[in-house]
């Protein structure tokens, strides 16, 4: 695994000129999605051919991942090319697993827009798309050589998507940074939080980059979390990641405590400062029925168990912990 360079800057135009010079790169390839196309790219103040995708969940997918081939092929994109994802979640995911199966694999950068994006997904390399309604079923492992984190994109990201970023904040605080738990309760500024929370997840990823013992550490809330995900998508009524992952933090939480993992002090605490941060409705039984459908086709469940990564302190997690299907309820 190649190491990926964090650079944290106030000002990513002159990061990425600096990056390019130093890293020699004579060609570029940015890829946006119609809003970062508008509201970022400027920022950059560089010219490079860019590919544009539509924006948002809906669009991970197939046939958008083939609009980004077909976009490499178009401005002859070689291995010494630089693919540049400058956006959120889905364009990282995108952009990540187009440039690591072209031509078996091209150098990319993530250049996060959304406050997701800065502390978890453009981060570790994780790449991929949604594929019969289910999330990230298709994808692969391929290092970004470096993550250009400034949060100067942040002024125009509505409210919402800033908001729901908390769950993934808090997610790594609870199961592996107890500092950055006190940090939260005490509002340190967001870039100290950014930077806590984004070298926390890189240090995880160099740690286990397959994803084959601790990096399951992440998928805190995320079972739950992705079958709710999966389940809207199914609806059309697709839900932002970090409110589906809220919601399965504080079902999973609540799991723990009856598995006897987690007190229930702990437990109200995990609960109170999700809260604090995003406004989490509970399960409706209806909803939860659903999406033990889902539960079955996620990828990292097999024969009737559910496996999921729990808290077992502040700060402090485990994972594979495998829980039977029908004793998951309410
Ligand atoms: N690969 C990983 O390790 C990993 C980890 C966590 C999440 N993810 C994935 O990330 C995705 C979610 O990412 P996201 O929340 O960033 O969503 P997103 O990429 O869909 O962005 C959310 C919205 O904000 C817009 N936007 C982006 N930057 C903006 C800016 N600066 N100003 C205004 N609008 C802006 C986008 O166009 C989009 O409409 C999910 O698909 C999830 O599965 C991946």
């Amino acid at each position: 695994m190649k190491r990926s360079e964090l650079i944290f800057t106030e000002q990513a135009s002159e990061a990425f000129l600096s990056y390019c010079q130093s890293s020699r790169i004579s060609k570029a390839i940015i890829v946006v999605d119609n809003h970062t196309q508008e509201l970022c790219l400027p920022l950059l103040n560089i010219y490079f051919p860019s590919i544009v995708i539509p924006p948002g969940e809906t669009y991970k997918n197939l046939h958008t991942l083939e609009s980004v081939l077909d976009g490499l092929v178009t401005h002859q994109a070689d291995k010494d090319t630089l693919v540049v994802n400058l956006g959120g979640g889905v364009v990282s995911d995108i952009g990540g697993f187009a440039a690591s199966i072209f031509k078996r694999g091209m150098r990319y950068v993530n250049i996060p827009t959304t406050l997701l994006a800065m502390v978890d997904a453009a981060i570790g390399g994780k790449t991929g798309i949604d594929f019969h309604s289910y999330k990230n079923y298709l994808g692969t492992f391929h290092m970004p050589e470096a993550v250009i984190i400034s949060t100067e994109f942040l002024k125009t990201l509505p409210q919402p998507e800033l908001q729901s970023a908390w769950a993934e904040i808090i997610k790594s605080a609870v199961i592996g940074n107890k500092d950055l738990f006190q940090m939260i309760e005490k509002h340190a500024t967001l870039s100290e939080v950014i930077a806590a929370t984004s070298a926390f997840k890189q240090k995880i990823c160099e740690m286990d980059f397959k994803d084959e013992n601790i990096r399951q550490l992440l998928n805190f809330g995320h079972t739950i979390g992705h079958a709710y995900e999966s389940y809207r998508l199914s609806i059309d009524h697709p839900v932002m990641h970090g409110m589906a992952v809220a919601k399965g933090m504080v079902y999973e939480a609540r799991l723990a405590e009856r598995l006897g993992l987690l007190s229930s002090k702990d437990a109200s605490l995990i609960c109170g400062l999700i809260n604090s941060k995003m406004q989490v409705d509970e399960l409706s039984e209806e909803e939860f029925g659903e999406l033990k459908r889902f539960l079955s086709g996620d990828k990292k469940n097999s024969e009737g168990f559910i496996v999921f990564s729990l808290p077992v302190g502040i700060g402090q997690g485990t994972y594979g912990v495998k829980v039977g299907i029908g004793d998951l309820k309410i």
